[in-house]
């Protein structure tokens, strides 16, 4: 028997945690809050799309910055939001899913040893990402609300001195995965001006972009703020708006100089996105319907009745604006730590959710808090809440 050879710059990450929650979710056959993806198809148009791109014989490699008609439909969709006029040929880059930009980013535009702003809790790619880049992370923790109904906040003066002479890039994630805050115009512009003033890239992680509710403050797009085109690298993808997760298809946006960067990257990692979902993609955004309106409103109902059920239960709720998830505080039920609680959850109650430890530089500041995902079916998120009342504070 061989043990595990894995990279020294990847140790430190293991298993992803969505993995392993999943494995555990599957053991105990619970319902899995733990990984973001729907237990639903997303819009029949999607299924006619993808046949007919396979039935037109688009089964070969694309060009490498993505098929013309998708990187139209990515251009026309910022435009028909107001969002402004971006090149579909020199400034938007396809990509395997939003992940793959991410690592296209980094691996692209920097230098092992440049330093990266993170806030965290942080999606755990970043840190994953950005280690295999030999990128150098510095965290700025948002922290969780002392008062009911506030969301997450970080401290400004802790983002300046996150600032060093070798900082190269942010990374943003807004709406944010695992909290569901939407960053303000406020806290935007602060970032704005401090890469501005250090001459600093701006990483904006937007996939979450459609998914916010109820009477939130509106998704601000860094790249709108003044000063901030020409230093923004915006990154969406198609699967958590149209609940296709499994479908990867991700895009970065960037002016020409920086899209180079993106592309000499991209062209090496995977060359291009599948093709046949690439043009289903296209069809997709260019006829969206309502979808992205209905989905809302399943996701706002789902994160009501969860958030409401955990608190019965004796759990903290924090505020979530946006995405897939709601965090919640098991302080007060007595359990050793967030893995505790999980793996309790999940072997005795019958529900799957995340430790969020994994998501912060120091994982005793996510021990008390753990990640539900609501992007379920009604059902789902029902039976979750019935199993849900079988939790026992630990002591
Ligand atoms: C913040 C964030 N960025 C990127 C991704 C990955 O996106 P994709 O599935 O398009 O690769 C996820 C998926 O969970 C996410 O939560």
């Amino acid at each position: 028997m061989h043990s595990p050879r894995v990279a020294e710059r990847l140790v430190p990450f293991g298993t992803s945690i969505f993995a392993q929650m999943t494995r555990l979710a599957q053991q105990h056959n619970a319902v899995n809050l733990a990984q973001g993806f729907p237990d639903f198809d997303g819009p029949g148009l999607a299924h006619k799309a993808a046949t007919d791109a396979l039935a037109a014989g688009h089964s070969q490699y694309s060009r490498m910055i993505g098929v013309p008609p998708l990187n139209e439909a990515i251009a026309a969709s910022w435009a028909s939001r107001g969002l402004g006029t971006i090149d579909p040929e020199r400034e938007i880059t396809v990509t395997s899913g939003c992940s793959e930009a991410i690592v296209s980013v980094l691996l692209g535009l920097f230098n092992p040893g440049d330093e990266i702003v993170v806030f965290e809790p942080y999606f755990d790619f970043y840190t994953a990402c950005a280690a295999m880049a030999g990128l150098v992370p510095r965290f700025v923790t948002l922290h969780p609300p002392s008062r009911k109904g506030d969301g997450f906040t970080f401290d400004a003066e802790a983002l300046k001195r996150a600032f060093t002479p070798r900082t190269k890039a942010i990374f943003i994630n807004t709406p944010h995965n695992p909290t569901g805050k939407v960053y303000s115009r406020e806290e935007l512009t602060l970032i704005a001006g401090l890469c501005q003033r250090h001459g600093v890239i701006a990483i904006t992680d937007e996939v979450y972009e459609h998914l916010i509710y109820d009477d939130a403050q509106p998704h601000i797009q860094m790249r709108s703020l003044p000063g901030m085109e020409d230093k923004t690298v915006t990154l969406s993808s198609l699967g958590k708006t149209f609940s296709l997760t499994g479908w990867k298809i991700g895009w970065a946006v960037a002016p020409a100089h920086l899209s180079a960067g993106v592309r000499a990257a991209h062209q090496f990692l995977t060359f291009c996105a599948a093709t046949p979902l690439q043009h289903a993609a296209a069809a997709i955004l260019r006829e969206p319907g309502d979808y992205t309106r209905g989905i809302a409103s399943l996701m706002a109902g789902n994160r009501d009745r969860l958030g409401a059920a955990l608190e019965r239960l004796g759990l903290t709720v924090h505020r979530s604006d946006s995405t897939y998830f709601l965090m919640a505080d098991h302080g007060a039920l007595g359990y050793a730590d967030d893995r505790a609680f999980c793996r309790h959850l999940a072997e005795h109650v019958g529900v799957a959710a995340i430790p969020p430890s994994v998501f912060y530089s120091d994982p005793r500041r996510g021990q008390s808090m753990a990640r539900f995902a609501f992007c379920k079916r009604r059902e789902t998120i029902d039976e979750a809440i019935r199993r849900l009342e079988r939790l026992k504070p630990a002591r």
